[in-house]
């Protein structure tokens, strides 16, 4: 499947096409920005991009969310061509999410990060925190993660495949957190890169779940113990959690699946003599 046309090419009808997009791009930026705190709502994000207006009452950096999000996705449409993706590529889609954030020495776009950074998790009702990989593991962590992220995409053959990648490097970036923020959003993003560049549509987690999919991506790094100076990217998640994910991810994906098919089903009544 390597080479594959992307999903949304073998719609005709190009009005099918760009509503697909549109309902894609809104899915993927609503469910993606909320699971982050966002509070504009699915059919604000769509009012905010389509109509370029604003809520009222609604902060301003949650617009400026959204948009950044919506850019994202369209450098990564502009990707699907290019022979592999590079670490340039991943500081200007970083640019992109976070292009609500004035950038200075703490607080760094475009870049990885040069401090330290920690979560505090709840595990039997008591908080864990938990310390990600050391700003000076990141350029080798982040060069395997990229090898990865390339081999993947020659490497999917069907729609397990396609779950199995997503699934690994979405948990393998969280878990390296390369950047000061925004690390859950790319996550989102690039672990599509694979499906789409084999003609796979999207997994899109869904920000109603966001409890679910925070517990199962703590239950993937929890087991690794201390990876702060860790600089093999193998040893940052746990392989049994992983399966837990992709049952999820098979269940989350489901919507947008069914969304594409009723297009191509639609786009095919449009086009019968
Ligand atoms: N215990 C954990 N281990 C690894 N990653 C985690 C953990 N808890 C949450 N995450 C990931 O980190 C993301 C939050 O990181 P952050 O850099 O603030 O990204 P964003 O600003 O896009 O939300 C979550 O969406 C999730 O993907
Ligand atoms: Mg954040």
């Amino acid at each position: 499947m390597i080479d594959a046309k992307p999903f949304f090419s073998q719609i005709k009808n190009i009005s099918l096409r760009k509503e697909l997009l549109r309902a894609i791009r809104n899915h993927w930026t609503h469910d993606s920005t909320a699971i982050e705190g966002n509070t504009l709502t699915l059919g604000d994000t769509d009012f905010v991009l389509s109509e370029g207006l604003t809520i009222a009452g609604k902060p301003l950096t949650h617009h400026q969310e959204v948009y950044g999000h919506a850019k994202a996705i369209e450098l990564i449409y502009g990707l699907l061509d290019a022979p592999e993706i590079t670490e340039a590529d991943l500081f200007l889609l970083h640019q992109a999410v976070l292009s609500e954030h004035v950038a200075d020495i703490y607080y760094p776009v475009g870049k990885w990060k040069t401090e330290p950074n920690y979560t505090f998790y709840v595990r039997e009702e008591a908080s864990v925190e938990h310390e990600y990989p050391h700003p000076k593991t990141i350029p080798t962590l982040m060069s395997q993660w990229l090898q990865r992220a390339n081999a993947w995409t020659k490497g999917i053959g069907n729609r397990d495949d396609a779950i199995h990648s997503y699934t690994d490097l979405h948990a393998t970036f969280v878990a390296i957190h390369p950047f000061i923020d925004g690390n859950g959003r790319m996550a989102r993003l690039l672990a599509n890169i694979p499906l789409l560049k084999n003609g796979f549509p999207p997994i899109n987690i869904p920000s109603a779940q966001r409890l679910d999919y925070l517990n199962v991506i703590a239950d993937i790094t929890a087991p690794c113990g201390d990876v702060s100076l860790q600089t093999d990217l193998e040893r940052l998640i746990d392989a049994d959690a992983l399966k837990q994910f992709s049952v999820k991810c098979q269940q989350w994906w489901q919507p947008i699946i069914d969304l594409v098919d009723r297009t191509i089903a639609k786009d095919a009544k449009s086009n019968a003599p």
